[in-house]
């Protein structure tokens, strides 16, 4: 079993379709074990991004995931990362394919509707940030 990160960013939030990316994930039969809303500080953005920290788009971005309350979820199945990276969609939502959340719902690079952990090892970090183990159900 393995567990993934998912945010819905506020394009997400704006759009009111968090119901619906929620059921896809449910659909491929991955687990909701952990679920709240969140409003992202500064401070966690710029560790949470801290690998872009230094990139030209950094400030607009997180300007972007303070605009609304997020909504973090914690994800469950086997190879929950890779699933939940093939139901999103690539980054570039004018990339993704017809059929993938960002495909059907996103924008741009940056309104890109929804965050997924990229690797195992980075979920339990991101988990870290923003869940107490009370708050993790499975
Ligand atoms: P996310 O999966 O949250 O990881 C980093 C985010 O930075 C990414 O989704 C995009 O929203 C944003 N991002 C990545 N590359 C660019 C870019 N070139 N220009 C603007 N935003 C970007």
């Amino acid at each position: 079993m393995e567990r993934t990160v998912v945010l819905i960013k506020p394009d997400g939030m704006q759009k009111k379709i968090v119901g619906t990316i929620i059921d896809r994930f449910e659909r491929e039969g991955l687990q909701l074990i952990g679920l709240k809303l969140i409003n992202l500080t500064q401070e966690m953005l710029e560790t949470w991004y801290a690998h872009h920290k230094d990139k030209p788009f950094f400030k607009d971005l997180s300007e972007f995931m303070k605009k609304t309350p997020v909504v973090a979820m914690v994800l469950k199945s086997p190879n929950a990362v890779n699933r939940v990276r093939e139901v999103i969609g690539p980054t570039d939502s004018t990339k993704a394919p017809k059929g993938t959340i960002r495909g059907d719902h996103g924008d741009s690079i940056q309104m890109n509707v929804v965050h997924a952990s990229d690797a195992p090892e980075r979920a339990e970090f991101e988990i870290s940030l923003l869940f107490k183990s009370t708050e993790i159900f499975g």
